[in-house]
C-alpha cells in the first residue's frame, strides 16, 4: 500500500518524464489530446511513432504539441552520439502506447523489436501502460487476449478499449479508452512508483492461476427512446470486488460491466455494455473459453417492446408495453459442462425458496441471496445456496470480504471438479 502523491498534496504528473509511443490506428488522432494534456499537468513528454502512426498523424503535430522532437526511425539520417532506444527507454518515469495496434501488443508479447517504439518498450524499466484500439473483432480475437494476459503476467498495464461505433463501422469493443481514464491510470502508476521507474511488481502464481474467470456487473439499461432509459440501482461494486479477488488469486479475468462508476481495474479486463442484450451478446462470446462465470450483474428483467428514435412527448398517460430480456444464465446453461457457474439473487420476499428455485432452474453451482440492502451499498449480508443442498449465512461485512468468501468456494468448486474428473 503506498501514498498516493494526491495524498501527500502532490501533483503526480508535474515533471514527470512521459514517453508517448503511437501506433497505426485510425484513433492516433487521439494522441495528440493525450500530449497536450500530459503537457498542461506539467509533464515532459517524447512522443515515439511507429511508421504506420506517421500514415494517420503528422510527426509535426506531435512535435508542436509536445515541444520535442518525435521519434520514429530506429536508424536516423542524423547520427546521435546516443543510442536512441536505450537513451529515450533510461529518460522515461513511463512510457503509454496511445493508441495500441494488436501488432505492437504481438510483438512485445513475442519478444520482438524490429522497429523503435517495440524496442524502447523492450528496453525500458518504466511501467508500460498500453491502451488498445482497434476493430472488434480484432479485439475478441483470442491471439490478441492471451498476448495480452501474457503481457500482464510480466507487470504491462492494460487501459481497456470501450465498447461503442468504431471507425470501420459498426458497433463493438476497440474504441480507445477515453483520455481521462488513460491519465488516470498513468497516475495511478505513477503515484505508487515515486521515482516512476520502479519495476512493476511480477505476479507469482497462486491458487487459480492457469484459469479464466469471467464476471458480470452492474446494472443494464433498456432503452425506450433516445433520452430515456429503465435501469436499477446496482453500483457494480459486488462484481467488481470478485474481478479484483479473482486476479489477485492469479486468475485472467474478464469483466463485463453494465454502465458503472467505478474505475477500471488493474489486470482485469474490462468489456463494458449496457442493454442486457449486449451482456448477453458478450457472455455468450466469452463464456466457452472460460472456466467459472460469476454472474453478479443486476440485468433487467424487462425491456420496453419498442424503442422510440425520436423523444416520446409529454403526454396525459402513457402505457409502456415491456418484454423480456434474454436470461443470459439460461442461454449459456447447455454450455455449462464441468465450468463453474455461480449466479445471484435479489428478493424481497421467500428469499431462500425463490434463490432455490434459480439454482435449479439456471444449472448453477451456487447461488449468492443478497439482502435487498446490498444494492449500492458498500456491505452486504448474504447466504450462499449450494447446488449439492448446503446453505451458507454470512454474517454483514465488506462486499470485498464477501468476495473473498466466493472466492474460496470457487477454489474448492474447481478442485471438486479436477479430482472428479
Ligand atoms: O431470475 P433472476 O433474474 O432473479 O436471477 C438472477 C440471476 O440471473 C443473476 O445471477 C443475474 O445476473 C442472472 N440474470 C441473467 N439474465 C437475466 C436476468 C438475470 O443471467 N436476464
Amino acid at each position: 500500500m503506498c501514498l498516493s502523491d494526491r495524498e501527500r498534496g502532490v501533483k503526480p504528473l508535474n515533471a514527470r518524464k512521459i514517453i508517448v509511443g503511437v501506433t497505426g490506428s485510425i484513433a492516433a488522432y487521439k494522441s495528440a489530446e493525450l500530449v497536450r494534456k500530459l503537457k498542461q499537468q506539467g509533464c515532459e513528454v517524447t512522443v515515439v511513432m511507429t511508421p504506420a502512426a506517421t500514415e494517420f498523424i503528422t510527426p509535426l503535430t506531435l512535435e508542436t504539441l509536445s515541444g520535442r522532437p518525435v521519434a520514429t526511425e530506429f536508424f536516423p539520417a542524423a547520427r546521435r552520439p546516443e543510442v536512441l532506444h536505450i537513451s529515450l527507454a533510461q529518460w522515461a518515469d513511463l512510457l503509454v502506447v496511445a493508441p495500441a495496434t494488436a501488432n505492437v501488443i504481438g510483438k512485445v508479447a513475442a519478444g520482438i523489436a524490429d522497429e523503435l517504439l517495440a524496442t524502447v518498450i523492450m528496453a525500458t524499466e518504466a511501467p508500460v501502460l498500453f491502451a488498445p484500439a482497434m476493430n472488434a473483432a480484432m479485439y475478441s480475437n483470442p491471439i490478441l487476449t492471451a498476448n495480452i494476459s501474457r503481457l500482464r503476467q510480466y507487470g504491462y498495464q492494460f487501459v481497456e478499449p470501450e465498447a461503442g461505433e468504431l471507425a470501420c463501422g459498426g458497433i463493438g469493443t476497440g474504441r480507445l479508452a477515453p483520455i481521462e481514464t488513460i491519465l488516470e491510470a498513468i497516475e495511478g502508476l505513477l503515484s505508487c512508483s515515486p521515482q516512476g521507474t520502479e519495476k512493476l511488481i511480477q505476479r507469482g502464481s497462486s491458487e487459480l492461476s492457469g484459469k479464466k474467470v469471467l464476471v458480470t456487473a452492474g446494472r443494464t439499461e433498456e432503452d425506450l427512446d433516445p433520452v430515456r432509459f429503465l435501469t436499477n440501482r446496482s453500483s457494480g461494486k459486488m462484481g467488481y470486488a470478485l474481478a479484483s479477488e479473482a486476479e489477485k488469486r492469479g486468475a485472467e479475468v474478464i469483466l463485463v460491466s453494465g454502465p458503472s462508476s467505478l474505475p477500471s481495474l488493474p489486470g482485469v479486463r474490462l468489456i463494458s455494455v449496457r442493454s442486457a442484450e449486449q451482456m448477453s451478446r458478450e457472455v455468450k462470446q466469452w463464456f466457452p473459453r472460460c472456466d467459472v462465470l460469476l454472474m453478479a450483474a443486476a440485468v433487467s428483467d424487462f425491456r420496453p417492446r419498442n424503442k422510440t428514435t425520436s423523444k416520446i412527448k409529454k403526454q396525459e398517460g402513457l402505457l409502456l408495453e415491456l418484454e423480456k430480456t434474454p436470461d443470459i444464465l439460461l442461454e449459456i446453461k447447455s454450455l455449462k459442462g464441468d465450468k463453474g457457474v455461480g449466479g445471484f439473487a435479489l428478493e424481497t420476499e421467500d428469499g431462500l425458496t425463490n434463490a432455490r428455485r434459480k439454482l435449479k432452474s439456471k444449472g448453477l453451482d451456487f447461488i449468492v441471496l443478497n439482502a435487498p440492502t446490498a444494492l449500492g451499498a458498500d456491505a452486504n449480508q448474504v447466504t450462499v445456496l449450494g447446488a449439492d443442498g448446503k446453505t451458507e449465512r454470512l454474517s454483514q461485512m465488506s462486499k470485498l470480504e464477501v468476495a473473498r468468501g466466493i472466492l474460496d468456494r470457487v477454489v474448492g468448486l474447481l478442485r471438486t471438479k479436477c479430482s472428479d474428473s
